[in-house]
């Protein structure tokens, strides 16, 4: 079983196949369909895949939420090996990843940081970016792969390669979602029953919005509306954005490249989604 947790044995293997193209998808674990897409994607693109499994502390903006996430080493160990026996997994400690402080850099975002999640939960994005540097350095990947559940993580991650000049290409892989429409999320495992058949409706709205409405204030309209007849999930924001800039659009426009972007909580958990407008 190819499990490596830490650093010293990582590089040991990872030196012997530098010249392999290689795939890194990396996870906080407790593992989904969302990300055994992005495994299988990693696969069918390169010669050897790297998962990483690793709760990030420096992006978490409090102590509640990072002891509440889920963890399960095990069970993730063996749904990848279920999937390749021979996928390489890194799962190393805070101690490997932080040997002096546990404390995330500083990076310029060029604005994109300054909303949605990034205005929400300051330092999450250095937190992000932070990890995903060091992961970078650790397995030395040809691609990575990320989801557009978290649009806005991907957008960020693809901007700092391109200023930082990293030669790795980012591959962003689409939303999967539960069968009633909720994007999957390690969080979700958090949910009562009832509220994580309930929160179907955060796509559906969404969907709707997209299918529906060109006009912005329609779209806050119904969104507002809607969240008011489920009085347990706090809406944090609902934003149509442009995809680059990440920045609020002045007027929905589907010639353009557009998303509408929502944030809400129930039960103390943390749901995100997106949509594009076309
Ligand atoms: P985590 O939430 O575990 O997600 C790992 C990767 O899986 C991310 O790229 C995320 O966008 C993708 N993903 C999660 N749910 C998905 C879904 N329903 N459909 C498609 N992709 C999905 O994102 C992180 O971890 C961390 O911030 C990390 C990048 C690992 C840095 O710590």
């Amino acid at each position: 079983m190819p499990l490596y947790q830490n650093l010293e044995a990582l590089h040991r293997e990872r030196k012997k196949y530098l010249g392999n193209q290689c795939g890194l998808v990396p996870t906080m674990g407790a593992l989904h369909q969302g990300h055994f897409a992005l495994i299988e994607q990693a696969q069918v693109e390169n010669e050897s895949v790297w998962v990483t499994i690793f709760v990030n502390p420096t992006q978490f903006n409090n102590t509640s939420d990072l002891h509440a996430y889920p963890v399960c080493l095990k069970k993730d160990v063996e749904a990848i090996h279920k999937i390749n026996p021979a996928i390489n997994i890194f799962a190393p400690s805070v101690q490997d990843m932080y040997p002096k402080h546990v404390h995330a850099t500083s990076y310029a975002f060029n604005g994109l940081d300054t909303v949605m999640e990034g205005a929400d939960r300051p330092d999450h994005f250095n937190g992000v970016i932070t990890i995903v540097s060091k992961l970078f350095e650790a397995v030395h990947p040809h691609s990575a792969y990320f989801g557009e559940k978290d649009f806005q993580q991907l957008s960020i991650i693809k901007n700092w390669v391109k200023t930082a000049n990293i030669p790795i290409t980012i591959v962003p892989c689409p939303i999967v979602r539960e069968a009633n429409g909720l994007a999957m999320s390690s969080r979700n495992e958090l949910l009562t029953k009832t509220t994580r058949a309930e929160a179907g409706f955060i796509y559906k709205t969404l969907e709707h919005c997209a299918s529906n409405y060109m006009k912005k204030a329609a779209i806050y309209a119904h969104i507002a509306n809607v969240f008011a007849q489920h009085p347990t999930f706090t809406l944090h924001y609902a934003l149509c954005v442009d995809e680059t800039s990440l920045q609020e659009v002045t007027e929905v426009n589907p010639q353009e490249n557009q998303r509408l972007f929502v944030a809400t909580s129930v039960e103390g958990v943390r749901l995100i989604d997106n949509i594009a407008l076309k």
